[in-house]
């Protein structure tokens, strides 16, 4: 069956010009972009990276929680891509050299030639959507306006061995759909959508008719499919419309919202939202794990878990649309491109990346060819708690700062900042949100680290080949700015005299290997974690915050925040050691850790720890909250403590890293000590049954639910890690189930103190002595 309607008014010139100029930034099941994922059981997400040389990474939509890298294929596997589109189980993509499509099993990634029938490899294509078992694809150059525009489609076929292969489709041939010519694509199960280049949108396939889209007048910029609906953003009005089974999409449905891309997953949808790129999701799915605060420039989603490339730094942030999944999950740390590189000038209201925003001396295109751009929409304005700090040119996006730094009138109407007598705490307090940024960062890894490099003062100068040098105005001999603290001029850093030194950028760089791979610990949201080994033999641990940091801050803010941060400093802690501020770079550097994180002792690969570590363990972390607590000015409230924030140190005592936020959008939340009292209450549970704060192979999978009932029941010793041998005397483990029970009341006043918890954990070690 074909259902073909053409638009009532097929001369509009602005919407076609329209058309012709947005991207495809997202995807869900069938629709092509620069991430992409196969649906099915076994996810895989794959996404161009921001190497220059559109490598395709790809990682395991759920096993990639772990530290555990072997769950993330690297691009050495598959040929370089200008787009992907995701079916169930199978992925293709366009080759970026020939334009021949490409398509591969996501569960045997090796095994994977063979999924383009042998008449259709050597045709060149301009567009691909894979749908839950089928492909079909327009002919014409990828990089060239030459498209013929006829489509061809073939099936994709899960034989006896459970291995796929691919046929020529009887299915998706249609003679009518044989005499158009097509822009866009999109497949879901059993149809294929697309837009006509003259106008209308044409569905056909088996399941064709069972979407209903018997009234479309329209036309579509974008188009998205789940397996038995579809949503287009309508070229007029921007707005979401959507088709075929309705229990996927009808709730929460977004309405007066002008939307520039879309992802569809099982039962949900998620789009970037035009004014201010944030994500909004509609159909069946949790609203509190929806991301909030930055926005995205491109998206998609397999059945629950949606993942999104992040405006200004391009960093993966991946959510699911349920609490299904793990809990901490992470992507890889690769950079991602951000749209898809094409050909022409960008249009109206769209800007072309800029790869100088990435800081990569080396990378002057994401694409493959110089001439071809990545082009996305403007963003408007800004998420709440952010204002607008400079507005979109043909070379970047506006700008997106955290209302925290808003320091004059044009920004306080956004803000709603008031000038009043709290302005002074306000400060104090901005501070503090500073410092928490900073010291956000990779969850789970071993090490940590922290760079920043303040106050970039750079000088642009060009050589004769045209080729960009930097220059920074401000190289001073690091040691004289140690020794002589009082000499510095007041605009430039004197942080830390005495304590904290400045490293050059070179020294760093060689001491991470060019910040290589292999010398990754993490990431975080505002930087790369890397080990480093100094030429005088000392391991440290150097963060370097990314684009999007260095952006969103000035220099100003650097100096009082780094000020405080070196005055932060505790055995307890894991301490700044120095920093890095050339050529617009922002590097700290901290302690290294040799041994690993509390969470990877625990319910990792590294060793054990047997009861009394396990007790000096929980007994010293809580001195460092104390510390944080009590003895800072204004205190410091951790707000993410967990396993994997406790590190331990060459004598295998602990140390609270990475005092922060991991989102930028919780910076203005008030705090309070308690949340931290609370969270560690979970750290002891870890500690006491070895078990993860959630763990899906458990029932219940929150230890909380799990352990606390048990204590309060006076069955504690139910919950004791038994693959520790137990001491002669376990009443020290019994007071330390107790000790969880006094952090983890519902009620934050009858919660006990960080410093109650310190003594309390230090009378226990002291008994635990005789374990
Ligand atoms: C996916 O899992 C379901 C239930 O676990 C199973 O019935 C189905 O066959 C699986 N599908 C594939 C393609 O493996
Ligand atoms: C996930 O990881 C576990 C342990 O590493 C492994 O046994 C399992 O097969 C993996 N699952 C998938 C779908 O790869
Ligand atoms: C394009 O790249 C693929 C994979 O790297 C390679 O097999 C093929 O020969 C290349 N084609 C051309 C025309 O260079
Ligand atoms: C465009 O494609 C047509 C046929 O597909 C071909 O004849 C023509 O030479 C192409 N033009 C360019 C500029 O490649
Ligand atoms: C599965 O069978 C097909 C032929 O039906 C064969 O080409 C393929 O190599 C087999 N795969 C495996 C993994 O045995
Ligand atoms: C699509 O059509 C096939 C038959 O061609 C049917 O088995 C399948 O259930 C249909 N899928 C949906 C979502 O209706
Ligand atoms: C629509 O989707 C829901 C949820 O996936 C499913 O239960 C229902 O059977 C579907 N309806 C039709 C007509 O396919
Ligand atoms: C959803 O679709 C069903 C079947 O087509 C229809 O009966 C129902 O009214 C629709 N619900 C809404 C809210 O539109
Ligand atoms: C939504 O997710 C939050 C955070 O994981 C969880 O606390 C809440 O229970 C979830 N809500 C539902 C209805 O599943
Ligand atoms: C998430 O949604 C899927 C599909 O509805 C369901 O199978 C799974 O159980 C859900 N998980 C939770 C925790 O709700
Ligand atoms: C990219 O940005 C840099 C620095 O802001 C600027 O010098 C350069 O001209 C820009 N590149 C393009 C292609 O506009
Ligand atoms: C952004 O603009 C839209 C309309 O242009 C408005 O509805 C929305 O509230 C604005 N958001 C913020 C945070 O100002």
């Amino acid at each position: 069956m074909i259902i073909i309607l053409m638009k009532k008014i097929p001369l509009l010139l602005f919407p076609i010009f329209l058309l012709l100029i947005l991207p495809d930034s997202a995807s869900g099941l069938g629709s092509m972009g620069p991430i992409s994922a196969s649906f099915g059981n076994y996810s895989l997400f794959c996404a161009i990276d921001a190497s220059g040389k559109q490598a395709v990474i790809c990682w395991d939509a759920k096993n990639s929680s772990s530290t555990d890298s072997s769950s993330v294929h690297y691009s050495t596997v598959l040929p370089s891509m200008a787009a992907l589109s995701g079916g169930e189980g199978f992925l293709c993509g366009i080759l970026s050299n020939s334009s021949q499509a490409f398509c591969w099993d996501s569960m045997g990634m090796s095994k994977s030639s063979g999924l383009v029938p042998d008449m259709f490899k050597p045709n060149a294509y301009s567009h691909i959507a894979a749908g839950t078992d089928h492909v079909c694809a327009i002919r014409g150059s990828y990089y060239s306006e030459n498209d013929s525009g006829s489509v061809d489609c073939w099936d994709i076929v899960r034989v006896s061995n459970n291995s796929l292969t691919s046929r020529q489709s009887s299915r998706f041939y249609d003679q009518n759909i044989g005499l158009l010519v097509f822009r866009k694509l999109v497949s879901g199960d059993g149809f294929t959508c697309g837009v006509i280049r003259d106008g209308g949108i044409s569905c056909w396939g088996p399941n064709s008719s069972d979407l209903g889209i018997s009234s479309i007048s329209e036309n579509f910029v974008s188009l998205t499919s789940g397996t038995d609906s579809f949503c287009g953003v309508s070229e007029l009005s921007g707005e979401v419309k959507c088709w075929g089974n309705n229990s996927s999409y009808i709730s929460n449905l977004p309405l007066g919202i002008r939307f520039v891309s879309l992802a569809a997953g099982a039962q949900h949808f998620c789009g970037i939202r035009e004014d201010n790129h944030g994500v909004q999701c509609w159909g069946n799915f949790n609203a509190s794990l929806i991301p909030k605060g930055p926005g995205f420039l491109a998206i998609s989603s397999s059945n629950f878990l949606t993942c999104g490339i992040r405006e200004g730094d391009l960093v993966l942030s991946c959510w699911f649309s349920n609490v299904s999944g793990p809990a901490d999950y992470d992507p890889p740390l690769q950079l991602c491109s951000p749209g898809l590189c094409t050909p022409g000038t960008c249009g109206e209201g769209m800007f072309a990346f800029n790869a100088s925003l990435l800081n990569e001396p080396d990378l002057t295109s994401l694409c493959v060819r110089k001439d071809l751009k990545i082009c996305s929409p403007c963003g408007l304005n800004c998420s709440e708690g952010f204002f607008p700090s400079s507005s979109c040119t043909t070379n970047a996006d506006r700008v997106c700062t955290s209302c925290s730094l808003c320091q004059n009138s044009s920004c306080s109407d956004v803000c709603k900042l008031q000038s009043t007598p709290e302005m002074k705490q306000k400060k104090w307090d901005q501070l503090r949100q500073l410092l928490l940024i900073i010291g956000s960062s990779a969850s789970g890894f071993v090490l940590i680290l922290i760079g920043w490099c303040l106050f970039p003062r750079l000088m642009v100068t060009r050589n004769g080949e045209g080729k960009t040098r930097y220059c920074l105005s401000c190289i001073r001999k690091p040691e004289q700015e140690i020794e002589n603290p009082d000499q510095i001029p007041a605009a430039s850093v004197a942080p830390c005299p005495g304590v904290a030194q400045v490293f050059r950028l070179s020294e760093l760089k060689d001491a991470t290997n060019g910040f290589k791979e292999f010398n990754e610990l993490g990431r975080g949201s505002y930087g790369f974690v890397y080990k480093a080994c100094l030429p005088d033999g000392r391991q440290v641990a150097v963060k370097r915050a990314n684009a999007a940091t260095i952006i969103h801050t000035n220099s100003r803010d650097f100096e009082m925040e780094l000020e405080i941060l070196c005055n932060v400093r505790h055995g307890n802690i894991v301490n700044l050691l120095g920093y890095c501020a050339e050529m617009g770079e922002r590097l700290l550097v901290y302690e290294f850790m040799p041994h690993g994180t509390l969470h990877d002792h625990l319910h990792g690969g590294l060793s054990s720890l047997n009861w009394s570590h396990r007790l000096k363990i929980a007994m010293q972390a809580a001195k460092g909250l104390e510390y944080l607590h009590k003895e800072v000015v204004p205190p410091i409230v951790h707000r993410d403590i967990k396993s994997s924030k406790i590190l331990l140190d060459s004598d295998w005592g602990a140390r609270i890293a990475d005092f922060g936020l991991l989102n930028p959008n919780e910076r203005d939340v008030i705090v309070d000590t308690s949340m931290d009292v609370y969270k560690f209450g979970i750290v002891i549970l870890e500690i006491l049954s070895g078990r993860k704060a959630y763990d899906e192979e458990c029932f219940p999978a929150s230890i909380l639910e799990w352990a606390l009932p048990q204590i309060r029941q006076g069955k504690a010793a139910a919950i004791i890690d038994r693959y520790v041998a137990l001491p002669r005397n376990v009443e020290p483990l019994l007071k330390l189930a107790e000790i969880a029970e006094l952090a983890l009341r519902e009620d934050p006043s009858e919660r006990v103190s960080m410093s109650d918890l310190a003594l309390l954990l230090d009378q226990i070690v002291k008994d635990g002595l005789i374990l």
